[in-house]
């Protein structure tokens, strides 16, 4: 079992996202006994709330499950519960190795792939369709790394 947590700062927006198109990848290919997927924010604004209406259309324009979320903070304690924290941007980085005291697991989703950009916070920039597309070509990525691990 690989347990896989996706971090942003309000967990509405970016990791969420990341959560459910990972969550469709693998099962996708029949592995979801093989994954725990889950997402958590590092603030506390918008703890207990729902994916942004943004997110929620995007999942929708490319036939995505998804079920009513509850953002969630991320807490020191979690670290044991996962094997990767797979933050959004380079913020996100610094705010789980300041948590957990150390940098082991804590990667960033387009490390994955040919670049190490970061993730743009849609709650900033409204471009939707520009998050959906980084974060599915990460996933897929991320999950042709860790199929072959
Ligand atoms: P996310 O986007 O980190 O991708 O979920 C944000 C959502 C909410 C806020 C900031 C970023 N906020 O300041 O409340």
């Amino acid at each position: 079992m690989t347990r896989i947590c996706f971090v942003c700062l309000g967990n509405i927006c970016r990791s969420p996202m990341a959560e459910f198109i990972m969550k469709d990848l693998v099962k996708k290919e029949g592995l979801e006994k093989e994954f725990l997927i889950e997402s958590r924010a590092t603030c506390n604004d918008e703890i207990g709330n729902d994916m942004h209406p943004g997110t929620k259309k995007m999942l929708d324009k490319h036939n995505i499950l998804y079920n009513r979320h509850y953002a969630t903070r991320l807490l020191k304690s979690d670290y044991d519960k996962y094997d990767y924290f797979i933050g959004m941007d380079n913020y996100n980085v610094l705010a789980m190795k300041k948590l957990f005291g150390t940098s082991d697991k804590v990667y960033k989703l387009l490390d994955f792939t040919k670049n190490n950009k970061e993730i743009d916070d849609p709650w900033y920039s409204h471009n939707f369709d520009v998050t959906y597309e980084e974060i599915f070509n990460g996933c897929k990525e991320l999950f042709n790394t860790l199929k072959n691990n």
